[in-house]
C-alpha cells in the first residue's frame, strides 16, 4: 500500500522541521506516511539536508497560491505555518494564511492543521488590539473555520528558544556583576507556557494526526508546562552552580522592553502589548493542558532538560 502524504510548510524551520522529523522517524508514523516538505529554495543547505533524510522537497511560496495547491495535491494531512518575523506585516501574514487555507480546500486535504495563536483582541475585549503576530494567525483561524474544511489548530506556546536566542535571551548583566539575568516586564511568578519547539512540535502534530476525528475544530496548546521566570532561573542556579550561581529574574518596566525590542514602532507596541496580555490574561488565558496532552504520547521536554543540553548555557561564562 502506498504511503499517505503529509505536506509540511516551514519544513526548513523550527516548527515544520520538527513535524518533518517525527513523520520520518517515528515507528508509528514512518511506515504509513511520506513527508513532502515545502520551501522557497530547494537548493538551500537546509532543503538539501531534508532531501537527504528522505523528505520529498518541493518548491512553494506562501504568496503564490497555485504553488501551494500543487504542494498539497495528493496530501492527506497538511501542516501550515507562516513566519510573521520575516515581513513584520500582519496583512501579508493574513494573506499567506488565507492562501494556505484556500489551497487546502482546493486540494481536498483531509486534515489541515493551522499553526495559530490566541485571539488577543477578542479575549481582552478590545483592550489589546496591536499584538499583530497573534491577531493575524487568529484571524486566519476564523477564516479556516468559515471555509468549513476539516481542520484543527496548533497554538504554539512561548519558545524555550526565546530564552537562549535573540533580544529576550537570558544574559550576563553588567550591573549584576555579570550574573545571568532574565528581564521581562511582569512579576516573577507569571506562568509561561514553555515549549521546546524543535524537539516537541512534531509530538503534538503526531497526536493531532493520529487523533484526527477527536481534534477536528479544536485548539491544541503546544506546551510542556507552565513555568514562571523565577522557576526558570532557579533551575539554572541548580544546573549550573558555578557559572549560573547568581542567576535571577528581574522585573523591568515596559519602557525597558520597548527600548530592547529591535525594529519599527509597530513591533515594539506588538511585543509590549503581548507581554501585558501574558501578565494580565495569561498567554493561553489560564487554560489547562490536560486536553492538549491527552493526545500526546511522547514525553515532552522540560525546561531543565532543555537548559541542561543547551550549548548556549554551556558556553555562557
Ligand atoms: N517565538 C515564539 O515564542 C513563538 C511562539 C508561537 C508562535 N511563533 C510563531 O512561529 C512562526 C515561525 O515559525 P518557526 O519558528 O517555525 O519559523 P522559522 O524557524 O523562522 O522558519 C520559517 C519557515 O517559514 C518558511 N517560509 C517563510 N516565508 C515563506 C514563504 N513566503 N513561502 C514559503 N515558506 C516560507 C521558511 O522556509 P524557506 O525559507 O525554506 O522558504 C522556513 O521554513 C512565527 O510566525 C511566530 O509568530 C513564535
Amino acid at each position: 500500500m502506498s504511503k499517505k502524504i503529509i505536506t509540511v510548510f516551514g519544513a526548513t524551520g523550527k516548527q515544520g522541521g520538527s513535524v518533518a522529523d517525527i513523520f520520518l522517524n517515528d515507528p508509528k508514523l514512518k511506515d504509513d506516511w511520506a513527508v513532502r516538505g515545502v520551501t522557497r529554495n530547494t537548493s538551500s543547505d537546509r532543503a538539501k539536508a531534508l532531501a537527504s533524510k528522505g523528505v520529498e522537497v518541493v518548491a512553494g511560496d506562501l504568496n503564490d497560491k497555485a504553488s501551494l495547491v500543487k504542494a498539497m495535491t495528493g496530501a492527506s494531512a497538511v501542516f501550515g505555518v507562516t513566519n510573521f518575523w520575516e515581513s513584520l506585516d500582519k496583512a501579508l501574514e493574513i494573506q499567506q494564511g488565507k492562501n494556505l487555507a484556500d489551497a487546502a480546500k482546493e486540494a481536498g486535504v483531509d486534515h489541515y492543521i493551522w499553526s495559530s495563536l490566541p485571539h488577543v483582541s477578542k479575549i481582552t475585549n478590545g483592550k489589546f488590539v496591536n499584538v499583530h503576530h497573534f491577531e493575524s494567525k487568529a484571524e486566519v483561524e476564523e477564516y479556516v473555520r468559515a471555509l468549513g474544511i476539516p481542520a484543527s489548530f496548533f497554538h504554539a506556546g512561548f519558545y524555550m528558544d526565546n530564552l537562549t536566542q535573540g533580544w529576550s535571551r537570558i544574559q550576563p548583566a553588567e550591573d549584576r556583576g555579570g550574573a545571568w539575568t532574565l528581564r521581562l516586564p511582569f512579576a516573577g511568578n507569571t506562568p509561561l507556557p514553555l515549549i521546546d519547539t524543535v524537539a516537541d512540535t512534531g509530538k503534538f502534530i503526531k497526536g493531532m494526526v493520529l487523533h484526527r476525528d477527536a481534534v477536528l475544530g479544536k485548539q491544541i496548546l503546544g506546551l510542556t508546562a507552565y513555568v514562571t521566570p523565577d522557576e526558570i532561573m532557579a533551575s539554572l542556579r541548580k544546573l549550573f552552580p558555578e557559572a549560573g550561581a547568581n542567576a535571577a529574574f528581574q522585573e523591568v518596566s515596559l519602557e525597558v522592553i520597548e527600548a530592547a525590542v529591535p525594529g519599527p514602532e509597530h513591533i515594539k507596541v506588538d511585543i509590549v502589548e503581548n507581554f501585558q496580555f501574558m501578565a494580565n490574561y495569561g498567554y493561553f488565558g489560564g487554560a489547562g493542558l490536560e486536553e492538549s496532552h491527552a493526545i500526546v504520547e511522547d514525553k515532552l521536554t522540560t525546561w531543565e532538560e532543555y537548559a541542561k543540553r543547551a550549548s548556549y548555557f554551556a558556553d555562557l561564562k
